[in-house]
């Protein structure tokens, strides 16, 4: 399985023209853009080779994809924008925009329900990590549970369903300088959520990324191990240069 790497431009960048320059400049194989929802058309018009994703799904509204739901955006109108993908439980949507594990699993569903492919963001914040590995798994297990909730078993395809482990404090935009993520670190609770996925919701062959810092500089080191699917990359995915570099990297250990 080749590893994937996932663009998430977050609400970047400010005009269409930028959003361009960017998507075109790192059009791959095996890589999946989410830029804002008015450049999804635009970006989607400009690839060749790269996949599309979404940064948010909206739960509600009627099986035909509209609804009364000021400001929302459904799966059917996301797929129709050319979007395969989309991420679902960002940490800086539960934290800033207060996203609980319920709204999330309701997401999941009408975004699986819509045919698109889900990457699922999970991780601990820094002071269950300060307690320790078993409190950082305890708290990503108790999130998958929850945003899992009846979703999975026979019905939902292993390749619709990608799983990112992102510890909040490795995030660019939280981390806790107290804190330093290892390798070893990354590739133990990965394993640990395979195993999960495995045993307790019976889907065996989801792809398990890392999010958090990614650059240029540290990818290898990370996606070198097998156990790491792919990576979320957020700030360096608006540097052209250095998301090619990640994207050469991670096909070099691919
Ligand atoms: P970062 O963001 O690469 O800037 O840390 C990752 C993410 O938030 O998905």
């Amino acid at each position: 399985m080749r590893k994937i790497i996932f663009g998430n431009w977050k609400m970047n960048p400010l005009s269409l023209s930028e959003a361009l320059k960017i998507a075109k400049a790192t059009d791959f194989k095996n890589v999946v853009i989410c830029p804002p929802f008015p450049f999804l058309i635009p970006v989607k018009n400009h690839l060749r080779k790269a996949g599309l994703g979404a940064q948010d799904i909206f739960w509600g509204g009627l099986p035909t994809g509209g609804g009364a739901y000021t400001g929302e955006v459904s799966g059917v109108m996301l797929k129709k924008s050319g979007a395969s993908f989309v991420i679902i439980g960002h940490s800086e949507r539960r934290r800033v925009l207060g996203e609980t594990d319920e709204i999330i699993n309701k997401k999941i569903k009408v975004a699986l329900a819509a045919g698109l492919r889900v990457v699922l963001c999970i991780g601990e914040p820094a002071e269950v990590r300060k307690k320790g590995e078993t409190a950082a798994k305890i708290f990503v297990k108790s999130q998958l549970t929850k945003d899992l909730k009846n979703i999975l078993g026979r019905r939902v395809r292993a390749q619709n369903l990608i799983v990112a482990y992102e510890p909040v404090w490795a995030i660019s935009t939280s981390r806790d300088p107290k804190l330093t993520e290892t390798p070893e670190m990354i590739v133990q609770m990965i394993r640990f959520i395979k195993n999960l996925l495995g045993s307790k919701f019976k889907v065996q062959g989801s792809r398990i990324l890392y999010g958090g810092s990614v650059t240029a500089e540290n990818i290898e080191r990370i996606i070198k191990h097998k156990e790491i699917d792919g990576a979320l990359v957020g700030g360096a995915s608006l540097k052209p240069v250095e998301f090619k570099k990640i994207i050469q990297i991670a096909k070099k250990n691919g």
